[in-house]
């Protein structure tokens, strides 16, 4: 059984996506060991305990520091001996110590297509605001390898979402998750547990 672990921030529609495709069989073999939230009370919680899947809240104020924070993550990770990190809307930008941890174990959902519109201060709504004031026709969402630098790993898919003029953030990231991140984060844990791509010179190709 392949063991997925899965760090959340917030609503967790992408974790949702993840747990719906388990449960329909599009994603064979896997299981969801655990959801881990830097917050309380955020709704993926729920989503997880719907599901009866572990929950775990680690969060960065209960440490004298973030590296102490990550230490604690990482031990928690290790102990649930995962094969994949799943960051879905996970809002902490993780150091090298924590991504050396899990190589080419992590991977993300970006609510943009990259290198437009990532990196550090490109998050959640901001990442469609930044769009909409640049007048991008067409964005989207990628899924990534997580390296140390933000949303710069090798990217594993991408999918393109057409701007409509009359879109404000909220309408356009609705539509981002609808009709791609829901859509290629699934398939792409598929190409990883099924052993289908590889990473050659920060390159992801199919086998
Ligand atoms: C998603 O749009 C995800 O792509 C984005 O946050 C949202 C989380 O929604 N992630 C980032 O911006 C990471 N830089 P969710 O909790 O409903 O999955």
């Amino acid at each position: 059984m392949f063991k997925i672990g899965v760090l959340v921030s917030g609503g967790g529609t992408n974790l949702q996506a993840i747990i719906n495709s388990i449960n329909n069989g599009f994603i064979k073999n896997a299981k969801i060991e655990t959801v881990v939230s830097n917050k309380d009370n955020v709704f993926a919680l729920e989503r997880a305990k719907n599901n009866n899947i572990e929950t775990k809240v680690i969060k960065v104020k209960d440490f004298d520091n973030k590296q102490l924070y990550e230490q604690a993550l990482i031990k928690y990770l290790k102990e649930k001996d995962l094969d994949l990190i799943v960051l879905a809307g996970f809002m902490v930008i993780l150091s090298k110590e924590f991504v050396n941890s899990f190589e080419n174990k992590i991977i993300n959902i970006h609510p943009s297509l990259i290198p437009a519109f990532c990196g550090e201060g490109y998050y959640g709504l901001k990442v469609h605001q930044g769009a909409l004031d640049r007048g991008v026709k067409i964005t989207g969402a990628t899924v990534h390898f997580v390296t140390e630098e933000a949303d710069a790993g090798p990217i594993i898919l991408q999918k393109e979402v057409f701007v409509k003029d009359d879109d404000t953030k909220e309408t356009l990231q609705k539509r981002v998750m609808e009709e791609a991140e829901w859509i290629i984060l699934p398939q792409a844990i598929n190409l990883i547990l099924n052993k289908q791509i590889k990473i050659v010179d920060n390159i992801v190709r199919r086998i």
